[in-house]
């Protein structure tokens, strides 16, 4: 299984889903890929945001080492499932689809709800981690039991 997770700005949400998620692979004994992207540009390169780094931390895991890139049209062929956070990063990514196979490996990692954007609310950042961290185990559940 290669899983993508995506946001906007590939600093804040998506390297937290991405470390969590590749936490809780490792624990399972899988040897599942995942990675993560942004539907925009403007933090390419960067490293995750320092308050992403620090709530991760807290709770054993290392995202510092990430470095933020976009999604592009390849990513469809080089994962097999999209995990967007928000309906806006849904939008955006599904409207670079080509093919009705690649817009449904688009989903939200919450059904019908939204990982709120903490860029602007230093206080989200723990909130949003026990979101993710909380749906990520849901969706390898799911993945597990092949019911995702
Ligand atoms: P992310 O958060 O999408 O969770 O990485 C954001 C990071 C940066 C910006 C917006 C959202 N920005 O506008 O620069």
């Amino acid at each position: 299984m290669r899983i993508l997770m995506v946001c906007l700005g590939n600093i804040c949400r998506s390297p937290l889903a991405e470390g969590i998620m590749q936490h809780l692979i490792k624990k399972n004994g899988l040897h599942w890929q995942v990675d993560s992207a942004g539907t925009g540009g403007y933090h390419i390169g960067s490293r995750p945001d320092s308050r992403s780094i620090r709530v991760a931390k807290n709770h054993g895991i290392d995202i510092s080492t990430q470095a933020a890139r976009k999604f592009k049209t390849e990513d469809f062929e080089r994962f097999d499932l999209i995990v967007v956070m928000d309906k806006s990063n849904y939008k955006n990514v599904t409207a670079l689809a080509q093919t009705t196979e690649q817009k449904q490996k688009v989903r939200l990692l919450i059904d019908d709800e939204e990982v709120p954007d903490p860029y602007y609310d230093d206080g989200l950042f723990e909130p949003v981690f026990n979101l993710i961290d909380t749906n990520c185990a849901k969706l390898l559940k799911n993945l597990q039991n092949g019911k995702a």
